[in-house]
């Protein structure tokens, strides 16, 4: 039987790159995107892929039930990929609820749904839930975050994710759904929202604005090529065992401090600056409240198991970023004015 995959969150960051890669790969595929095309939410990272024969968009909210239904009998809906949340950590310390509302009501809303539907059939269908190493807490000494690390969230985004994940298990042993869980480390890479450290740095520093760094820059982050989290999640879809989690890195830790300088010294020279002048608009901020210190991610699972790699090594992932947000001028300069949110209208019309 030919799959019907509905893709959650696919006009944010990383739900682009993977609808992206599943509507090329699987033309036999029908790809629904649905999103509620939040200020996260952007088409025109899909415009390679918007008039494929096998890609749908639905602009809807996973917290709407009615809706929810509608999509899964018009489409047929035969698995699920869940990317779409509030992601920000500094937005859910100023407004929880909002990451209650999405990331674990909408969950638990979207599980609904697929356990209605589904039920009588569920080793047929897949519900794949996307999380981050986050609900893992904050690493102190040395060590790695296992698929087997208790939970310790610190943050309200951090705690909305492993309560959506909790959710996602909960339904896998009581009522026997097709479950598999990923909890994957920082991503970087095009597409990027600028409100995060990498690409508001190549923006800022591209216009000669502050560079905000919280605390002493310090803390320590695992990040991944975007691109790679996208095969992964291809990889997890396709060959992860049910029930399973799996963790998803790249093992690449840096601290802020140093990201901030790499990219300062790579942009000095993309744009013939002096060396070091980027570096004098690095400005420390006060830190962000409950800040995690460290989190490394060991991906030996996935790697051993399913045979999944990250392709780029570090150095070659952030050159190719920061080319493209130069080359994508338009794309930072409409996400930046708000203009990026009447594309919606400009390409399906109003709604
Ligand atoms: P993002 O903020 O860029 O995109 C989220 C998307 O979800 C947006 O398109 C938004 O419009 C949509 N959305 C939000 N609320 C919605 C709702 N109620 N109904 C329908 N759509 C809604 O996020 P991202 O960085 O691409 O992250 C995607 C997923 O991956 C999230 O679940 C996040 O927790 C997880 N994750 C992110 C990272 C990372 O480094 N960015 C790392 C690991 C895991
Ligand atoms: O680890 C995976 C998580 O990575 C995902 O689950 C989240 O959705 C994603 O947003 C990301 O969370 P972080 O909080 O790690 O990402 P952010 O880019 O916001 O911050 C990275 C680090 O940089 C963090 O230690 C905070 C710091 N920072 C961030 C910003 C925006 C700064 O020092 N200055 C800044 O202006």
């Amino acid at each position: 039987m030919s799959k019907s995959i509905l893709i959650t969150g696919g006009a944010g960051f990383i739900g682009s790159h993977v609808v992206k890669l599943f509507v090329t790969t699987y033309p036999q595929y029908r790809i629904v995107n649905l999103d509620a095309l939040t200020y996260a939410g952007n088409l025109e990272n899909l415009t390679e892929v918007e008039h494929a024969p096998n890609y749908f968009f639905e602009k809807e909210d996973i917290q709407d039930e009615q809706v929810l239904e509608a999509i899964f009998a018009k489409h047929g809906i035969t698995d699920v990929i869940h990317l779409a949340a509030e992601s920000h950590v500094d937005r859910s310390i100023s407004d929880p609820l909002a990451f209650v509302k999405t990331n674990v009501f909408g969950t638990v809303n979207l599980l609904n749904v697929a356990k209605k539907v589904w039920t009588g059939a569920f080793d047929q269908h897949l519900f794949y839930h996307v999380s981050t190493d986050e609900v893992y807490g904050s690493l102190h000494d040395g060590g790695f975050f296992l698929e087997t690390t208790a939970y310790d969230p610190q943050s309200p985004y951090s705690a909305s994710k492993a309560s959506s994940d909790h959710f996602v298990r909960a339904y896998a042993n009581t009522y026997k759904m097709k479950t598999v869980v990923s909890n994957c480390s920082n991503n970087y890479g095009p597409n990027h929202f600028p409100e995060k450290l990498i690409p508001l740095c190549i923006h800022n520093i591209k216009n000669n604005k502050p560079l905000p760094v919280y605390g002493k820059g310090e803390n320590v982050r695992d990040w991944l090529f975007v691109k790679d989290h996208a095969r992964a999640i291809d990889v997890v879809f396709h060959k992860g065992k049910p029930g399973e989690t799996y963790n998803i890195g790249g093992f690449n830790e840096w601290k802020n401090i140093d990201i901030v300088r790499l990219l300062c010294q790579k942009m000095d020279e993309k744009l013939g600056r002096e060396p070091g002048a980027s570096e004098k608009l690095i400005t420390f901020v006060q830190d962000r409240a409950g800040h995690d210190l460290r989190y490394a991610i060991d991906a030996t699972k996935i790697q051993q198991e399913l045979g999944w790699e990250p392709s780029l090594q570090f150095e070659e992932g952030i050159e190719l970023t920061i080319s493209w947000y130069l080359e994508n001028e338009g794309w930072l300069d409409r996400v930046t004015s708000g203009a990026y949110q009447t594309y919606y209208e400009e390409l399906y019309g109003s709604k």
